[in-house]
């Protein structure tokens, strides 16, 4: 297969270019890379990674895609796509740090597709090769299993981030967007979720808001903020436990939480996020 966007892409162990071969990638110091029969490359480095299997897991992963393509998200990803569609140009590269199964780079193609325009090279990446493995079956990007924390990237070769919900790390985001480039950050308000989470836990934990000031150290400045807050259609059983096994309060919660949560037959749910543009 041809990998669609591989000029940017970084070897892990010496961050030299990566060529495309005839069974992957290969940088000039000779280390090489498979593309995965499911499409994507796996550029971990030898200590990126903390844990055997790290990131979402097979099972959060399958919950999450089942729940997000049941559409109870669409007016988040609406909202995105409409955010970024100013901002898009014929030639932009796109990142979508901690991609998940690839929703919204799914979603933004798709609406971007609707609309006549053309599609910007996207590159996503999740360092759960689980995550990898659905996102790969769409062929809206180059796909690869890498970690916020140490992007196999080039500098300054993006002009659009965007972490949704996914543990942003500004310094490697600030290194790899163009001077002037975007960040578009998606994280929770403070009633996102707020029945799944009364229902879960005896007490709710006060809202710590991101004051983004780790984002301003590492050169980014404020470039608008959005509230997004909606109430989805009513979730069934099923769906409110793919909602739990795809967030950490499946983790979190005690034996008489998940003994609320299995009561219930329909749940449905205010989603409360904040949309932060961050330019480079
Ligand atoms: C809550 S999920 C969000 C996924 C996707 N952005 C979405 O909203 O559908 C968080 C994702 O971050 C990934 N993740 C965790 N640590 C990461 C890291 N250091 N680098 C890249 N991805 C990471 C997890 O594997 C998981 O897929
Ligand atoms: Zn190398």
């Amino acid at each position: 297969m041809s990998f669609l966007y591989h000029c940017a892409l970084r070897c892990p162990h010496d961050k030299l270019p990566l060529q495309q071969s005839r069974a992957g990638l290969q940088c000039n110091a000779g280390h090489n890379f498979d593309i995965a029969r499911q499409g994507y490359v796996n550029l971990l480095g030898p200590n990126d990674k903390r844990s055997r299997d790290p990131g979402d897991s097979k099972a959060m992963v399958a919950a999450r895609r089942a729940f997000l393509q049941a559409g109870y998200y669409q007016p988040l990803a609406n909202s995105m796509v409409r955010l970024l569609q100013g901002e898009l140009e014929e030639d932009s590269v796109v990142v979508d740090a901690g991609c998940g199964d690839g929703y919204y780079t799914a979603e933004l193609c798709h609406q971007l597709d609707a609309l006549g325009r053309d599609k910007p090279a996207i590159v996503g990446f999740d360092i759960s090769k689980w995550a990898m493995q659905l996102a790969a079956r769409s062929q809206a990007a180059t796909w690869m299993v890498a970690s916020n924390r140490k992007i196999p990237l080039a500098n300054h070769c993006a002009d659009i981030v965007m972490s949704v919900f996914a543990f942003p790390h500004y310094v490697e985001f600030a290194r790899i967007l163009k001077p002037g480039g975007l960040l578009l950050l998606v994280e929770p308000g403070p009633e996102h979720l707020l029945e799944l989470r009364t229902l879960v836990y005896d007490s709710l934990r006060a809202y710590r808001e991101n004051s983004l000031r780790a984002a301003v150290t590492a050169g980014f400045s404020a470039a608008g903020s959005n509230n997004k807050i909606f109430t989805t259609k009513a979730l069934g059983r099923g769906d409110v436990a793919n909602l739990l096994t795809m967030t950490p309060h499946l983790y979190r919660a005690g034996p008489a939480g998940k003994q609320r949560v299995g009561k219930i037959d329909s749940l449905a749910l205010t989603v409360d996020v904040r949309l932060s543009l961050l330019r480079a």
